[in-house]
């Protein structure tokens, strides 16, 4: 399902179990100067529309739109704001009418160059616009690389929740520089490798020592594409056997586990109004959570809690939980994604490499009150 071709550079190519699309994943150093050839193989001579924000955009911009004049295309480029809360259905409304005021037809491309809120908006809007034309992941930060630009998830946040409208809309490529991440802030790169402990943590010890080499800088060069490879090509293969999450399925092979620290993690962005964590932090965190919880419930041993807690620590140093109210978590794990028919589903970890997912209804709400008060008082 997964083919893997390793040539100078990492080349990984998705197949959806559904067989609608496969599309290459390319990781190699200084790849941003090449993205017109990519674009040109699929749009030849055509319009595009290259939506990033202005940060992104004053580092890399002008690379990205020469490579693309070279190969003979036409690139227009707009800009949104900075910010999660740019990902946003206004964001949407204007960036949709850029590409109407632009003709950009269904024959054209959408290169969406940044994070994953960049990425989510422009996946989105490519699904939509016209009914759907071709779009290209740019990922310029560690976490969209590892996860967000693989996998078809796009959409916005809006007042009733985080990404709860939009669509499952494969790119046609993914085009991966690590050159890039020199530039992108700590905090940042900490999030990114928050998430890269998540999926080692659900793949297995040789992801999650992989991750942490990469954590010490014990990585030969050259390795750390390897280090990105790996990674992605363990989130394609999640994918590729669920890739519309199906509510049915609750096995390990479920989309549901990339949600592993999740539950938390967006409760405590919540409780905070989104101001003290990035989303990676916060999954730290969550990560954190739900391994004293499969330990409360007798899943995990003491010795692979501490394993994750080193881990996550390694990652970088995370925005304390000081304050935080236990009744405000609990309130905001009221709504979520994971909420089916009305009760929580967990995921949680028999092992590292062994997800397991459980009902909130068979968890007992005494474990998870004192799961909470252990982690908060901390
Ligand atoms: P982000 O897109 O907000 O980017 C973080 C910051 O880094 C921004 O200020 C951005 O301008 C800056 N930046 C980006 N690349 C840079 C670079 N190379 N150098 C310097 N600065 C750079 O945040 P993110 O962590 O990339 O993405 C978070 C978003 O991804 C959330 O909205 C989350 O919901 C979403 N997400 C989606 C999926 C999915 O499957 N679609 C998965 C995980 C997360
Ligand atoms: N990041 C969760 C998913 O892609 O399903």
């Amino acid at each position: 399902m997964i083919e893997t071709d390793t040539l100078m550079a990492e080349l990984i190519n998705v197949r959806t179990r559904q067989g609608s699309s496969l599309y290459p994943i390319s990781i190699d150093g200084g790849s941003l100067r090449s993205i017109g050839e990519v674009a040109a193989g699929i749009v030849p001579g055509g319009k595009v529309a290259i939506i990033s924000n202005r940060k992104v955009n004053g580092l890399y911009g002008l690379i990205v739109t020469n490579a693309l004049k070279k190969s003979g295309l036409k690139p227009v480029t707009h800009l949104i704001g900075d910010g999660e809360r740019f990902k946003s259905l206004r964001t949407l409304e204007s960036t949709l009418k850029f590409l109407g005021e632009n003709k950009i037809s269904r024959t054209d491309l959408i290169v969406a160059v940044g994070g994953g809120v960049v990425g989510d908006l422009a996946g989105f809007a490519a699904a939509v616009y016209l009914r759907g034309i071709k779009f290209i992941q740019v990922p310029t930060t560690l976490l969209s690389m590892i996860d967000s630009s693989v996998g078809g998830k796009t959409g916005v946040n809006t007042s009733f929740g985080k990404n709860l409208v939009g669509a499952f809309y494969q790119p046609s490529a993914v085009v991966i520089d690590p050159d890039v991440l020199a530039t992108l802030p700590k905090r940042e790169l900490t999030a990114g490798f928050c998430e890269a402990v998540k999926q080692g943590a659900l793949s297995g010890t040789k992801l999650l020592d992989l991750t942490q080499k990469a954590l010490d800088e014990k990585l030969a060069f050259g390795q750390f594409d390897r280090f990105l490879a790996e990674q992605i090509r363990f989130k394609a293969s999640i994918v590729a056997a669920d890739e519309r999450e199906s509510a049915e399925k609750t096995d390990a092979k479920s989309r549901k586990i990339l949600n592993f620290g999740h539950t938390f993690g967006h409760a405590i962005e919540k409780a905070t109004q989104y101001r003290r964590f990035k989303h990676g932090e916060a999954v730290g965190h969550g990560i954190i959570f739900a391994a004293e919880l499969s330990k409360k419930l007798e899943l995990l041993k003491q010795d692979e809690v501490d394993l994750l807690n080193g881990v996550v620590h390694r990652a970088g140093k995370l925005p304390t939980l000081h304050g935080i109210d236990s009744a405000a978590v609990i309130e905001a794990f009221g709504f979520d994604k994971k909420v089916i028919g009305n009760s929580l589903q967990w995921i949680l970890l028999s092992g590292i490499g062994k997800p397991v997912i459980k009902s909130g209804a068979d968890l007992p709400a005494t474990t998870l009150k004192s799961t909470l008060r252990t982690i908060l008082s901390r």
